[in-house]
């Protein structure tokens, strides 16, 4: 299959073109803008693999969009392109409501002209809005909270109506929070790994109790090519880890692994609108023959060795842009919080 990857020198989007490469039947280009989180040294090993091509460009441009669609007779979709920190849609709204909701409107409309056979949406969990109780299921009512989850959820809803209208062959996917080697370190597990090997301090919002479901970006990217290939047009598809665990205790697990003091963990003041809980139930995807694979812990464990052993990798993210960022959200955060009892 020739197949366009969107934000492919992004965190999920780069496991991802790895993994389409691996089978000899794939051709592959990846569109990317490049802006803050998006990184080629993420590509390095398959930079100049044969049936590889990259794209500098947004997918907010048709003509971009269009070029690459018919200059590479390109038949299917995937879009990882978006603005994916909720903290950063707290701070810039718009710039989310651009990438996620314009971009994936631009995407859809060209591959509808160009004809494209599949059009996969990346989409994420946090659409159903926080879930006290219970698991959301693909067909529940959204009920996003951020600018972010909203962005997101706008862009499913351009989605399916692509369906609904055009008989256009979408397919959504909704994961859980991943996790993995190459994550930018803006994310809770990344920022706890890099500030724990710099003896800085792990800032939990609020009382570190929230929960997610924690998927291995290894299990995330291998359930979005599943769905690719077997997926019924128009579905929705939850995946999740199975790993759902409480903030603090994925910090204290980070902690653990790298032999460093509990007395790092600070408890800060929360994210406004902070979601509690997000759960999928994962009952669709493996009637299609998939589920996941790799175990949390194990999968933590690998993912820090990986920040352990790549630290020219991240090293170069925190002394940049992240720098002005990070003081932003965390200077006065740090200085009013409080330490952990544990
Ligand atoms: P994050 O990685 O931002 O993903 P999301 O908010 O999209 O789920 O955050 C995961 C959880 O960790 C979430 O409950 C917020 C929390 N968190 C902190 O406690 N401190 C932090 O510095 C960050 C970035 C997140």
């Amino acid at each position: 299959m020739r197949i366009l990857v969107t934000g492919g020198a992004g965190f999920i989007g780069a496991h991802l073109v790895r993994r389409l490469l691996a089978k000899e039947h794939n051709h592959v280009v990846n569109l990317d803008a490049l802006r803050y989180s998006g990184n080629l040294e993420n590509l390095t090993d398959v930079a100049g693999h044969p049936r590889y091509r990259f794209v500098h460009g947004d997918i907010c441009e048709s003509r971009t969009v269009e070029k690459a669609l018919k200059e590479h007779g390109l038949e299917a979709v995937i879009n990882c392109a978006a603005e994916t920190h909720v903290d950063r849609s707290i701070l810039d709204p718009n710039s989310f409501a651009r990438t996620d909701v314009i971009g994936t409107a631009v995407l859809l409309e060209e591959a509808r002209k160009a004809g494209v056979a599949r059009f996969l949406q990346v989409s994420t969990d946090e659409v159903y809005g926080s879930v006290e109780t219970g698991w959301s299921k693909e067909d529940d009512a959204i009920a996003p909270r951020s600018p972010y989850s909203a962005s997101k959820a706008g862009a499913d809803l351009l989605a399916q109506s692509y369906w609904t209208t055009f008989g256009f062959p979408v397919l959504i996917t909704r994961g859980s929070n991943t996790y993995g080697p190459n994550q930018y370190p803006e994310k809770f597990i990344p920022l706890c790994i890099t500030n724990a090997l710099d003896d800085q301090p792990l800032p939990l919002y609020g009382d570190g109790r929230y929960r997610r479901d924690w998927l291995s970006v290894f299990d995330h990217c291998g359930a979005i090519e599943h769905v690719l290939r077997h997926g019924a047009p128009g579905s929705i598809y939850n995946i999740g880890g199975g790993n759902e665990r409480e903030n603090l205790t994925v910090a204290e697990t980070i902690l653990k692994y790298l032999g460093k003091p509990m007395s790092l963990i600070r408890f800060v003041q929360d994210r406004p609108g902070h979601d509690r809980r997000y759960a999928v139930d994962c009952s669709r995807l493996p009637t299609l023959g998939w589920a996941p694979t790799v175990p949390f812990e194990e999968g933590l464990r690998a993912t820090v060795d990986w920040y352990r052993n790549h630290e020219a990798w991240w090293r170069k993210i925190k002394s940049g842009e992240f720098r002005s960022y990070y003081e932003r959200m965390y200077q006065q955060r740090l200085k009013d919080g409080t330490g952990c009892a544990s």
